[in-house]
């Protein structure tokens, strides 16, 4: 399936685009945004990430068609401080994050990523990476499956899973997508099958997050993003899942609340640190009725906007 951009309109609104301005695009994907970027800055500079060769090769495409200005980085953006460094820069106009899987990737059974596909159980995003679900599924231990599935499925029949799955390794290792999603079905009561959604959506979440190091790539880049914009420069996140949308949520609130304690009256007022940043909308940005009509995947869509003073 075409990958279609999420709120594509409101994000590239929120980069404020400057014609000779710096911009990152952290998830390239299919080049949906680093497209509308790249149109709109001829004098400036474009750097996108992709953990995805394929999304590297099928955007560089796309993207010379528009120009030539800009750079793409296989990398994951948790190093994206140390990665600009390396072209000599430190400073930049915007940044944006779309988190998650794209279509391609979803929809191609050979990737392992849905339940609804049989395929080898792989997950990676990075197919140079040597950590696949299978891995995660066959060799790690109860314990570790088990915080896997609590922290990133919030699963909440996930003791039962994971007691399953070793069970189940014991005889032979777990290879595919099908063989996984049985065990699944078999950890769950006939009342929580009978409920809406696919029974192994969390834990396939969850092993999605851990193969990628999904949550530590947004930790990593929520620490160093806001420290790269210049005064006026944008952080635009799109996030899908609640876990990546409290992370971002709890890093702006940090970074826009005042430091110290307002009420000491011993503190004089150059000495009550001011924040350096604050948030374009107090809410997030939701995407809109044709969004909706358009692309099912938007339904749990947010987009966040932090601004440099
Ligand atoms: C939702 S898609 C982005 C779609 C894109 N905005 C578009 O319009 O085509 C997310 C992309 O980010 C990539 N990705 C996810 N986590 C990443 C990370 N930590 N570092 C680099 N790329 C990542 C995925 O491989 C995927 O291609």
């Amino acid at each position: 399936m075409e990958h279609v951009s999420v709120l594509l309109e409101p994000s590239i609104q929120a980069l404020n685009l400057r014609k000779d301005g710096i911009y990152v695009d952290l998830t390239l994907g299919r080049a949906g945004h680093s497209s509308r970027i790249l149109q709109a800055i001829p004098q400036g500079h474009l750097y996108a990430f992709d953990l995805d060769l394929t999304a590297i090769e099928e955007s560089r495409e796309k993207l010379s068609k528009i120009g030539d200005n800009f750079t793409l980085i296989h990398s994951s953006f948790a190093k994206l401080k140390e990665c600009l460094a390396s072209y000599g820069v430190d400073k930049v106009d915007g940044i944006l994050a779309d988190l998650g899987v794209s279509s391609p990737q979803f929809d191609d059974p050979k990737r392992g990523f849905s339940y609804r596909y049989d395929a080898r159980l792989d997950m990676r995003m990075d197919v140079t990476s040597p950590l696949s679900a299978y891995e995660v599924v066959n060799t790690y231990s109860e314990k570790e499956l088990l915080r896997v599935l609590n922290d990133y499925g919030e699963e909440r029949d996930a003791y039962r899973i994971v007691k399953n799955i070793c069970k189940a390794r014991q005889d032979h290792p777990i290879t595919t997508t099908m063989e996984l999603v049985d065990i699944i079905k078999s950890s769950k009561s006939a009342a929580t099958l009978a409920k809406k959604g696919h029974p192994a959506k969390q834990t396939f979440q969850a092993l999605r997050i851990e193969v990628n190091g999904e949550a530590k790539a947004l930790q990593a880049m929520l620490e160093d993003a806001p420290g790269m914009l210049i005064s006026g420069g944008r952080l635009a996140i799109i996030t899908f899942m609640s876990l990546d949308d409290r992370m971002t949520k709890l890093r702006f609130r940090e970074l826009t609340t005042l430091e110290g304690d307002r009420h000491d009256i011993f503190l004089r007022p150059e000495d009550i640190a001011t924040p350096k940043f604050h948030l374009a909308t107090r809410k997030p940005i939701l995407p809109s009725e044709e969004d909706l009509a358009a692309n099912p995947r938007a339904a749990s869509a947010k987009l966040r906007v932090l601004v440099k003073d």
